[in-house]
């Protein structure tokens, strides 16, 4: 899905990206991607994939300038300074950052067990996450900082698009 709002032959920068899923389906695309990621395992394995990924700590270090920035499943690591990393992130992209974010999972399960599992397996440096966001949270702060932003996903997984003509 995010894949298909990404525009032949961009520049893509993938903030937080794990085991960069989305890094075949833009290289068929002709796009040129670079992934960037805390976590030395994800950047170790990807590299080993002939995979651009570089390790990169949101918190302290500069956004690389792209065409397109995506952050997929990692805002809530940031939930107490989203708005200030998003337009880092909008300053540094050219055309359009997209965000997904899962807005109901195990984490935020009615079940003791899923919640416990799932934030023990999102741990960063032995870091818990306990927050997540509601729809309603996640839409109030994409639209602070891009007003003109427009949702595409919706129930469970929402995407954004945020274009940054709009906003400079
Ligand atoms: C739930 S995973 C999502 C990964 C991927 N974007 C995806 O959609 O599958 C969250 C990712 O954020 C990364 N992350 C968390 N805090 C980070 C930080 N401060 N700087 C860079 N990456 C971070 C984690 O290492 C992890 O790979």
């Amino acid at each position: 899905m995010v894949s298909n709002l990404i525009p032949p032959h961009s520049e893509v920068v993938d903030v937080c990206c794990g085991d960069c899923a989305i890094a075949p389906l833009l290289r068929a695309k002709g796009c040129r991607y670079v992934g960037l990621d805390l976590n030395p395992f994800f950047v170790t394995h990807a590299c080993a994939r002939g995979v651009d990924v570089r390790r990169w700590d949101a918190r302290t270090d500069p956004v690389p300038t792209a065409d397109v920035i995506v952050i997929q499943s990692a805002l809530y690591h940031f939930i107490d300074r989203d708005r200030e990393l998003l337009r880092a992130l909008m300053e540094k992209a050219r055309r359009v950052v997209i965000v997904s974010e899962p807005v109901e999972n195990w984490a935020t399960s009615g079940s003791r067990i899923l919640r416990s599992i799932s934030r023990t397996l999102t741990r960063v440096e032995g870091e818990i996450f306990e927050r997540r966001y509601t729809e309603h949270d996640l839409r109030m702060v994409i639209t602070s900082v891009a007003p003109r932003a427009r949702f595409i996903g919706a129930n469970r997984n929402i995407i954004a698009s945020l274009p940054v003509e709009q906003v400079k």
